[in-house]
């Protein structure tokens, strides 16, 4: 049996239940995918040793790409790295003159977490442990503390935008230092990039710029130039439904942000980024569709290109830029229903009996009403496997097998991919393909 704090499972249940990917626990149901996390582990060692990285996590929709973006931050975080993450959208681009990319950073800085900030806003602690660090060196170094502050704040002055930066940490110290709680605020505030105008900023911090649209990238950088100051092991950067890049309908604005992300690619590959690392996920249309995915940008193409020799020999890349996933096969599926059973069970006094034939009738059932996508994208599986145990959980009378015909399995697919011609007809047909069940839980659980 698992062992598992009572908090954890019931955030990996709740949040599988509502279709979402648990924020923690992730170790205790993750399966399969080892070569590709062994990938990531090599790429998360490269940046702590001053390296780069870009990394497109490419899959079907719910084949398991945030599942494992945010299992691999959980790695970072266990190795001394800072994480940030954020969902593109329609308001957070990469690329904006409308305050979009700054919203993206915003987002970004509001989620920042370290190993003892898992749950992000953990912006102002990184800022605290650099003053920490620098009164220790002023310590055992026999220096003012402000000597030791200015000796690492200067470093970021070379780039672009860390003069300001480096004045913003300063403003921070003094108010730290002075007990002035409105000043530190203030700094924070600029640091998340809130501010949106820089005369606000001249007013508050005595600072000429504020991150805006056109510094999203170099302020990224400057992050983990700082995260390293602050005794951290570099800043891995996620961002997830990069789709929303691909559905701009603008082509200006379309391509603005493909040739950002070229160049944070160039950047990487090419050593002009240091103790940071991207991992991007998309649907394979953001990546191959010629007129509208990356493949449309000639240069995104030839970098991202898959391996041809690899392919040839028909075996995976693993150390690509592009790391496409690969489904979870049938004995995956079996596993994970297995340790949710368990991690279920954990956290109740009398447990459910759902032997080992139980899950394997629960999956051909599943077969039968909507083929092999309910273990290739296991989203609607794995609630439905949970609905049934938390129902056997409140009516103790009832046992799995007299419940099973009953069970209501929808594929599991996304609400826009219907096109606008689809009839009302065929829209339900694939959304309950193989489905000839009318009740759904709602009757049964009466
Ligand atoms: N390796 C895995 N181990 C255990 N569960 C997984 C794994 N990969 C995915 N899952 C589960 O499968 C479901 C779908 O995963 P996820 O949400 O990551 O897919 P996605 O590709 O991000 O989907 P979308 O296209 O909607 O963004 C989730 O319930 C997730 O918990
Ligand atoms: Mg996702």
């Amino acid at each position: 049996m698992v062992k598992i704090r009572r908090r954890e499972r019931d955030t990996i249940i709740q949040s599988l239940r509502a279709g979402v990917v648990p924020q923690r626990g992730l170790q205790h149901i993750q399966v399969g995918r080892v070569n590709e996390i062994k990938a990531l582990i090599n790429n998360i060692d490269s940046v702590i040793d001053g390296g780069a990285f870009f990394k497109l996590i490419i899959g079907e929709y719910g084949s398991g790409k945030t599942f494992f973006i945010q299992l691999i931050k959980t790695v970072a975080l266990e190795k001394g790295l800072v994480t940030i993450h954020a969902d593109l959208s329609p308001e957070r681009r990469l690329q904006a003159s409308g305050g979009q990319a700054r919203n993206l950073y915003s987002e970004l800085m509001k989620n920042l977490s370290t190993r003892t900030k898992p749950d992000g806003n953990g912006l102002s602690s990184i800022v605290e442990r650099f003053i920490t660090v620098s009164r220790q060196e002023s310590d055992s170094k026999g220096k003012a503390v402000e000597e030791v502050l200015t000796e690492k704040l200067n470093c970021l002055c070379e780039y672009v935008g860390g003069y300001d930066f480096a004045n913003v940490i300063a403003a921070y110290w003094n108010g730290y230092n002075t007990g002035n709680d409105n000043l530190k605020q203030d700094a924070v505030r600029w640091l998340r990039a809130e501010y949106s105008t820089k005369t606000e900023a001249k007013k508050n911090l005595d600072v000429r710029n504020i991150i805006d649209d056109n510094s999203f990238y170099d302020h990224l950088k400057l992050m983990s130039l700082f995260v390293k100051l602050a005794g951290y092991d570099g800043l891995l950067v996620c961002l997830d439904e990069m789709v929303n890049l691909y559905k701009l309908s603008n082509t200006q604005a379309r391509s603005a942000n493909y040739e950002q992300i070229l160049r944070i690619l160039n950047d990487c590959l090419q050593g002009g980024a240091e103790n940071i690392g991207f991992l991007l996920g998309g649907t394979p249309e953001f990546l191959f569709d010629p007129r509208k995915g990356l493949y449309s940008y000639e240069a995104l193409q030839s970098r991202l290109a898959e391996n041809s020799f690899a392919k040839a020999q028909g075996v995976i890349d693993y150390n690509a830029p592009a790391l496409h996933m690969t489904n979870l096969s049938q004995e995956d599926l079996y596993i994970l229903l297995g340790k949710l059973r368990d991690i279920f069970n954990s956290g109740i006094d009398s447990s459910i009996v759902i032997p080992d034939e139980a899950l394997e009738a629960f999956m051909s059932h599943c077969f039968n009403k909507i083929g092999d996508s309910y273990f290739k994208t296991p989203r609607n599986t794995i609630k439905a496997f949970l609905d049934l145990m938390d129902v056997l959980e409140q009516n103790k009378q009832l046992s799995w097998s007299d419940m099973l015909e009953q069970i209501s399995i929808t594929r599991d697919c996304p609400v826009d991919s219907f096109s606008e011609n689809d009839t009302v007809e065929t829209v339900m047909q694939n959304a309950m393909l193989g489905d000839e069940q009318t009740e759904g839980w709602a009757n049964f659980k009466l």
